[in-house]
């Protein structure tokens, strides 16, 4: 019987040891990002590193915020805290009101950018190439709970739909998978190309022209994270808030355009936990 020569088995353990540290290096450089060096130099460390229990995931929530959005956006700080879960967040800070106005924040992992003329969306591949998962919240938007558990699994990302067909960008969770990368890499592309184009059309684009046909995307059912055409039962009255709210995770403004309505609406149904000071 023909036997394959020694060198042959040898090379072929080479190999295997080879794999295997660079599959151990790997997972180590995903799973060592307790302190993650971001751009601009900002280093963090999170306390969830050193929890036994719980795997850690390197994530963290990114958020946009301007003059306009000021107040939203401690009120969106407030209901983080009190969900008692502190993951890193970064405000992309659009102008110098709300990163002035922000800056003094007492919220223990917060940090700032300002994308300037680059998108939100290549701040989100940013961090996706860094190896982070990605919970991108409109500043309107207000968390009853800890909405992390809903974000397990094995998925690429994760959105709310507006109606059957229509996917809605105003929350989103994202996986730094390669399939992500690559269609965020062409839906950021097609932003830049198309003229007048919005981000959600282009997505909406993209998803059903099967950009890229394995991708695997979760739906994150209006029960969950209600957008305020599901949230209020007469929208679009907004005077009659949803009664049980035990299944709500994250509420968004999402619909409501005008900036005096929104808070009204969400002071209305307990949702305004902002007294107005910064710093608290
Ligand atoms: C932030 O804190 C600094 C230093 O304590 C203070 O000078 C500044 O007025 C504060 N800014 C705001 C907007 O509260
Ligand atoms: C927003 O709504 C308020 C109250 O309904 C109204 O007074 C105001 O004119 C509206 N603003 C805009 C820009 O439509
Ligand atoms: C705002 O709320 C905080 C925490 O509940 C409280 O300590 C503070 O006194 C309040 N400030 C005002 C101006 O109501």
């Amino acid at each position: 019987m023909h036997r394959p020569p020694k060198h042959c088995f040898a090379a072929f353990v080479v190999a295997i040891i080879i794999l295997i540290s660079v599959g151990w290096l790997k997972w180590n450089s995903l799973i060592n990002t307790c302190n993650v060096v971001l751009p601009q130099t900002v280093v963090y460390s999170t306390a969830t590193c050193s929890s036994p229990t719980k795997q850690y995931v390197p994530r963290l929530v990114l958020t946009t915020s301007n003059e306009k959005l000021v107040d939203f956006t401690e009120n969106l700080l407030r209901s983080i805290e009190k969900t008692k879960t502190y993951p890193v967040l970064i405000v992309d800070a659009e102008d110098e009101t709300s990163l002035r106005a922000l800056s003094n924040h007492t919220y223990p992992k917060l940090h700032f950018r300002n994308s300037h003329d680059v998108s939100k969306l290549k701040l989100l591949l940013e961090y996706l190439q860094l190896g982070l998962e990605v919970f991108y919240v409109n500043a309107d938007a207000y968390w009853f709970r800890d909405p992390f558990p809903y974000f397990e699994g094995s998925f690429d990302f994760a959105l709310t739909k507006d109606r059957p067909r229509v996917w809605n960008v105003g929350l989103g969770y994202y996986k730094p998978t390669h399939r992500t990368l690559q269609f965020l890499k062409r839906w950021i592309e097609l932003l830049e190309t198309t003229k007048g184009s919005k981000e959600q059309d282009i997505l909406n684009k993209l998803l059903s022209s099967r950009y890229i046909p394995d991708l695997k995307i979760r739906l994150l059912n209006s029960e969950n994270f209600p957008n305020a055409g599901y949230f209020f039962p007469m929208y679009p009255a907004l005077e009659k808030c949803r009664i049980d709210t035990s299944d709500t995770i994250v509420f968004f403004a999402e619909y409501i355009a005008n900036h005096t309505e929104k808070k009204t609406a969400l002071q209305k149904c307990k949702m305004w936990i902002n007294n107005g000071t910064v710093g608290f």
